[in-house]
This record gives C-alpha cells, structure tokens and sequence, in this order.
C-alpha cells in the first residue's frame, strides 16, 4: 500500500458557534470534534498526521500536541482559505511521498470506512455526497461519463449551477507532490478573495492529470458550524450508537431516552432502561441491567449485575458480577466484590467492598477531610448497619458486623461487631405526662 498522509483543517474561526471553547474541540459522544477526525485518520493508515491550525486557539494546538507531538501542528495565519491552509502543512509533511488525504476538523461523524474510497486514483480524488439541501456548499461539475470536470462554490456559482445537488464534502486526496503542485497555483481571485481548494480540479485537468468523484453518505460527511448543526450531529451519532448496541443484542426498550459516549463498550444481553446516561470510560458486561435514570461515567459493570434506578457511577466504579447498587446510591473509585450489595441512600467513594458484603441504607464512606482522601476498606461478608458513618482511613473485617447509626473511627477485627452509639435511655411513662401536661398549658393560654 501506498504510504498515507492526513491534513486535517481546523484554522477556521468557528465565530458561528458563539462559543469561548473553540469549535473543533466541542464534544460530539463526548470526544472533540477533532478526536473524531483524528481517530478517523488514524484508522486510515495514515502514518503522518497534520492539523492545521489557527494562531487564535491555542488551546486547539495544545490539544493536538498532546495526542499527535509538536511535529503535527502547522499553523495557518492569517487563513486565507482552504488551498492556503493545506498549503500551511506543505512544510511538516516534507520529506512524505506517498498519498494525502484533506480532511476537516468539524466532520465529527466521518469514518475511515467513509472515505478510505478517495486513496489509490489517479490523479485528484474529491469525496461527493447528494445533498438534501445543497445551499452552501460547493457543486460537483461531472461531464458526460460522470467525469469531475470542475467544482464550483456556491458564492461563484451560475443559477444553472446552482441547481446541482451533488456536492462537495471538502474531503479530497491526491499524491503529496500532485497537490502541492497544484495548490502552488491556485489564485484567490474569486467573491471571497480567498483560496480555494476546490480549484485544484480545474487546474488538475488543465495539466491532463485525472479527476474523480466518489460519494458518500450526506449524514457521514456532515459538517458543524453552528449549536443547532452540533446537536444534529450529536443526535445521528447517537442513533448510531443505539442501531449498533441493538445489533449486538442490548435489549433498550425506549432507545432514544439513553445516551452514548464515543467508547461506551456494552455487551451483548445487557439491558438499558430508560432514561440513562453513559459518560465516557464505560464497560458494560452481559447479563447486567441499568435501570431507569441512572448515570454512569468512567464504571465497569460486571456480568448480571444491577445498577439504579437513580444510581450514579463515577470514575473507579468497578461492580463485580451479581453486585446491586441501587436507588439513590454514588459509587466512586470503590471496587466492589463479586455478589456485594448496596441497595439504597449511600456513598461509597475510595475503598473496596469484599464479595457479598451487604451496606446498609445511609451507609457514607467519610473519604475527605478537606485536604487529603482516604480509603475504607469493607471485608468479604461483612454486614454495614443503617446509617453507618465509616471514618477513612478505617477497615472493617470480613464477615465483621457495624451496628445501625455507628460512627466507625478504628478498624473492626474479622468477625467482630462494632457498636458506637449513644446507649439507649428509656424513661416509662414520662412521654404520657409530657403531652398532658402540655395539653393543659395550651388550654389555659386559650390557644
Ligand atoms: C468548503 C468547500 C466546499 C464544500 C464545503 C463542505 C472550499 C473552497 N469550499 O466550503 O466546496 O462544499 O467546505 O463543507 O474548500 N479552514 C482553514 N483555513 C481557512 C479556511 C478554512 O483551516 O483559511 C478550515 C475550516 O476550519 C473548516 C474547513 O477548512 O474546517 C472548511 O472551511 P469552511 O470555511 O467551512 O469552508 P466552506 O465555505 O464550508
Ligand atoms: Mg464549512
């Protein structure tokens, strides 16, 4: 295979969002925009990664150094247009002589399988798509064979030509000195007075080289410029999220009531009830069941186990198999044994519960003291009482027992009950003449 190259266009402004957070890092499945086009271009093959980027986010830069090193930055300023921004990664990518790819940073829902079509043409390969609505983009001019004669911005476009509907995606490859060749031709004289990439297919076929169109799906290729376009984005990349977990048997009886992340990874035989949400970092085996308006992010869920309703995983959850975690309970950063249960009202944050312990309702593992966490440590067996305040860092052994309302501050042996609790005071009677006579006195008063 010819070695393969991705320049990814993320230099515009974005000023359409109306955002502090620069477009391209917005989540989509809560991954960046950027991700998604990096991921995609990874999946490529592409053995060189280029994103192109602007002086006025620097943080979109940090962000690329983090995931691809300094030597995938090239920096476009000002940016001047399309052709002048593939042009700004000529330089990073001196040296590559195989084949590249331009894609943009804003196509969060575009995958590999989409455009891996465009590589191994001659010539100029440009990635085409039917648009429903057409307004905008840059209009394919096939001649007779369906030939790529030309592409024609919207802004330059004759009313004729603006009755195609078969547009550009913006994604195009060619051979490294193919493009770079043309785009050192490209001129900006046009209603924009910028440089159009686009250009490069006339100019193409004024030399004789070849010029193609392949097409993809419109969904795939949609790009984001707007909130209303990335919450459409991020409503087709959740149904395909839903369609995929369905086909692998995840039974969801309202689908569109739950919500993926990019790397949701969830058996087979899991079922999902209504209303859940899943953040990034979550691993779901068969067997388990959510139940309805439960939040998890950063947990794995083992097999058969049960979570909600109303129950909040957080990062370093870890549910054994048949674990119950029910309503209104946070797990953080606990692992929890294999059969071990809290069933109700409870927070388990930085510890370990053994298999089959049993946490009583109004269970709290105190971890912080305003400073510095702490880790509780619950044994194998070991039956929590109600309302138990365990005091990290604290052990309780296994099959040990604590006494409902007990503030545990040492460590239970194995086998052993704790009880801390003021002793009970029982005074006969004394409750019988309180209410009597305090009858009496609000009778006197005339209330
Ligand atoms: C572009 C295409 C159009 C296509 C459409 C698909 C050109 C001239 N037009 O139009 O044919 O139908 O995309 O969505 O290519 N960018 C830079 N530097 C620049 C300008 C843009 O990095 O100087 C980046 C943007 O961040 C964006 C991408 O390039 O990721 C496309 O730019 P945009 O201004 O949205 O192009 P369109 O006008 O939509
Ligand atoms: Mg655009």
């Amino acid at each position: 295979m010819t070695a393969r190259a991705a320049i990814i266009l993320a230099a515009g402004q974005g000023t359409r969002m109306k955002s502090s957070l620069p477009k391209v890092l917005h989540p989509v499945g809560g991954r960046a925009m950027l991700d998604h086009a990096i991921d995609a271009a990874e999946a490529l093959g592409c053995e060189r990664i280029v994103v192109v980027v602007g002086d006025h986010s620097p943080s979109v830069r940090a962000h690329v150094v983090a995931r691809l090193g300094e030597g995938a930055v090239a920096v476009q300023d000002p940016p001047l247009g399309t052709a002048h921004a593939v042009r700004a990664a000529e330089a990073a990518l001196a040296g590559f002589e195989g084949e590249v790819i331009v894609t943009y940073g804003d196509t969060p829902l575009l995958k590999a399988s989409d455009i891996a079509v465009a590589f191994g043409g001659e010539g100029v390969t440009v990635v085409g798509f039917e648009a429903r609505d057409p307004t905008g983009y840059g209009r394919l001019l096939l001649d007779a064979d369906g030939g790529l004669e030309a592409i024609v911005e919207h802004k330059e476009a004759t009313p004729d030509q603006l009755t195609v509907t078969t547009c550009n995606s913006g994604v195009m490859a060619a051979s490294a000195s193919l493009m770079f060749s043309l785009l050192a031709e490209v001129r900006n004289e046009n209603s924009k007075g910028e440089y159009y990439l686009t250009d490069v297919v006339e100019l193409a076929r004024a030399r004789g080289a070849a010029t193609r169109a392949v097409m993809a799906n419109e969904d795939a290729v949609m790009g984001v410029n707007a909130q209303g376009e990335l919450a459409q984005a991020e409503a087709l990349f959740q149904s395909i999220q839903r369609d995929a977990a369905m086909a692998r048997g995840v039974h969801m009886p309202a689908p569109d009531t739950v919500h993926f992340s990019w790397d949701t990874e969830i058996e087979g035989g899991v079922t999902v009830e209504p209303y859940v949400v899943f953040g990034p970092g979550v691993t779901l085996a068969s067997g388990a069941r959510i139940r309805a308006f439960s939040h998890i992010e950063g947990a794995t869920v083992g097999a058969d186990a049960q979570v909600g309703p109303y129950a909040r995983l957080r990062p370093g959850a870890v549910l054994g198999a048949h674990v119950h975690v029910g309503n209104f309970v946070e797990v953080k950063n606990v692992e929890m044994g294999p059969g071990s249960k809290a069933n109700h009202l409870t927070y388990l944050g930085d510890g370990s519960v053994g298999p089959r312990a049993n946490i009583g309702a109004g269970t709290i593992f105190c971890n912080y003291d305003g400073f510095f966490k702490y880790r509780t440590e619950v044994g194998e067996g070991a039956l929590i009482g109600s309302n138990t305040a365990l005091v990290a860092p604290v052990r309780v052994g296994a099959n040990a027992m604590t006494g409902s309302g007990a503030v545990i501050t040492e460590d239970v042996p194995d086998g052993a009950l704790a009880i801390a609790r003021a002793k009970q005071v029982t005074k006969p009677g004394w409750a019988q003449e309180f209410i009597e006579m305090m009858r009496a006195r609000k009778m006197a008063a005339g209330k």
